[in-house]
């Protein structure tokens, strides 16, 4: 009896030592005109997040992939960064040929900056449902570990798909939620529920805007980076993938905005160009702590900081573009974007204790509260304030004894809007405390969750799959 339970918890250790890692989904598409040194800056500031690899979205028929993968290898072992593909079966071309799949493979599943699960190369894809008894072959020719996105299947769906046993692991490409609601684990939970490890979503927002593509719809964003965060430490899923590092035209990138990359503002017809000035670095600034927390159960509060974010245009003040609150594309019920949208600013700060919040928009104060705090004093707090007719610059704020800790002055919000086109993507902003940082005030943030039946299911899930 005994013995059993410290084998059984050395597993546990064991396993999660080798899993839980966090992956950013990037658009190989966006990079044509990435050279060696782009290459190493957008890995350093992966690195620099705790980000541990890339995973290149690829569609067939580019013709700057070869080259672009051949340098992001190169990039990738100068820096000690990790790679793998995520074939897109629908965003190229057409499908990606088994043939060409293998050769990838081939070529760079042994090579030293190739990300490796249990010693096999990993692979993703982003849909390809029709090719799913092809990965029967891939796999017996690269000896890869495979894990699809195969989300219009549904997760059981895709477990089954060719018949079952292709699958080594699930993707689902569920990170929004449908409706005027915020984000729910109900999708999340079909996939823990199966005899597979998952790979978890996590995204900022989305919105998109490409005529080209008939593309124009939103999907609620909001509180969503914190909310998901909090589902991943709690759900424990084997791995997660963030949606995305630079995918311009959907507005949820996390990376730098790179003025040779955004082509798609002009070539994708979209009306108006939705990310000049709208940075997202800021969401980057929490995941040093959100990552550690979910591969450790614990973070380091190296310093602390505060990261805001809000639409600049109040959903009233201009046209919508044409925009929808979800897509009929996905047989989704359609909702003014102003009911899925809120005309909020929201906030996290991470905090070695508690402290207040203040907003002010054209200096007005908008009676800013926490809605989530830091579990035991440090850790993540997070909420949002609506801010009614109220224009002007931002200003939020975070003080503890009349001392302030963080401030971010903002983009102005103004219901001036160019062509009176609502632009329906974010701009963030962050900022670090320098009195913390000054006197290195490291602090270990313990175990923030208590180990829940789900948790050790999923633990027992991968100890399985790994071992049998
Ligand atoms: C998952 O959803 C259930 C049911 O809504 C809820 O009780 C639980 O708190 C959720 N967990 C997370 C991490 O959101
Ligand atoms: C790459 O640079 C060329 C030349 O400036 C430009 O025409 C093209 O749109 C850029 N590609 C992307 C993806 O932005
Ligand atoms: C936060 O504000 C409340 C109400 O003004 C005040 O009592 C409290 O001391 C403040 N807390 C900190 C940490 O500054
Ligand atoms: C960051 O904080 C410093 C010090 O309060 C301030 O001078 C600076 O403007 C802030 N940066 C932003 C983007 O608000
Ligand atoms: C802290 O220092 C950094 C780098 O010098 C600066 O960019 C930032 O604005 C400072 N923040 C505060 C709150 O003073
Ligand atoms: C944090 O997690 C690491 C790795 O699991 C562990 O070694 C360390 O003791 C933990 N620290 C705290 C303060 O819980």
């Amino acid at each position: 009896m005994h013995f059993t339970s410290i084998l059984l918890l050395g597993l546990l250790s064991a396993n999660h030592a080798l899993g839980a890692a966090v992956f950013a989904h990037f658009i190989l598409g966006n990079a044509w005109n990435y050279t060696l040194a782009t290459w190493k800056e957008d890995m350093t500031l992966a690195q620099a997040a705790h980000i541990d690899a890339f995973a290149l979205n690829m569609g067939y028929g580019d013709s700057s992939t070869a080259t672009q993968a051949a340098l992001a290898f190169e990039a990738a072992n100068s820096v000690g960064f990790k790679l793998f593909f995520s074939f897109d079966y629908e965003g190229g071309t057409g499908a990606w040929p088994q043939a060409d799949v293998i050769t990838y493979l081939n070529k760079y599943g042994s090579n030293s900056a190739h990300y490796k699960y249990n010693g096999k190369p990993f692979v993703s894809t982003f849909e390809g449902t029709a090719a799913a008894t092809e990965w029967i072959t891939i796999k017996s020719e690269t000896n890869c570990f495979f894990v699809p996105d195969w989300s219009s299947l549904g997760a059981e769906g895709a477990y089954k798909a060719g018949g079952g046993g292709i699958v080594d692991g699930l993707f689902s490409w569920g990170a929004w939620p449908s409706g005027p609601n915020n984000m729910d684990n109900a999708t999340d939970l079909t996939y823990l529920d199966l005899d597979v490890p998952y790979m978890m979503p996590a995204s900022p927002w989305f919105y998109t805007n490409l005529a080209e593509y008939s593309k124009n719809w939103l999907w609620r964003g909001d509180s969503l980076w914190h909310d998901r965060w909090e589902m991943i430490w709690e759900l424990q899923p084997e791995w997660v993938e963030i949606i995305t590092w630079n995918d311009y035209g959907e507005s949820h990138y996390i990376g730098p905005i790179r003025e040779d990359a955004i082509s798609l503002m002009t070539t994708g017809g979209a009306p108006l160009n939705y990310i000049e000035n709208m940075p997202h670095d800021g969401w980057r600034e929490l995941l040093p702590f959100a990552i550690d927390t979910y591969v450790n159960g614990n973070a380091t509060l190296d310093y602390e900081g505060l990261v805001t974010w809000y639409r600049p245009n109040p959903s009233e003040a201009c046209g919508t573009g044409g925009t929808t609150g979800n897509t009929a594309s996905e047989g989704q019920t359609l909702y003014p974007p102003a009911e899925v949208a809120q005309n909020k600013i929201f906030y996290s700060a991470m905090l070695d204790s508690h402290a207040n919040v203040t907003v002010t928009v054209g200096g007005q104060s908008l009676g800013a509260t926490w809605e989530h705090l830091g579990r035991g004093g440090a850790g993540l707090y997070h909420g949002g304030v609506e801010y009614g007719s109220a224009t002007g610059k931002v200003v939020v704020t975070v003080h503890r004894d009349g001392e302030t800790v963080a401030t971010v002055a903002g983009e102005s919000i103004t219901a001036t809007c160019t062509d009176d086109l609502s632009n329906w993507n974010a701009w963030v902003g962050s900022n670090v405390s320098n009195s913390t940082r000054k006197t290195n005030t490291r602090r270990d943030v313990p175990a923030s969750l208590p180990v829940k039946s789900r948790h050790a299911h999923s633990h027992l899930h991968r100890g399985h799959n790994r071992f049998h």
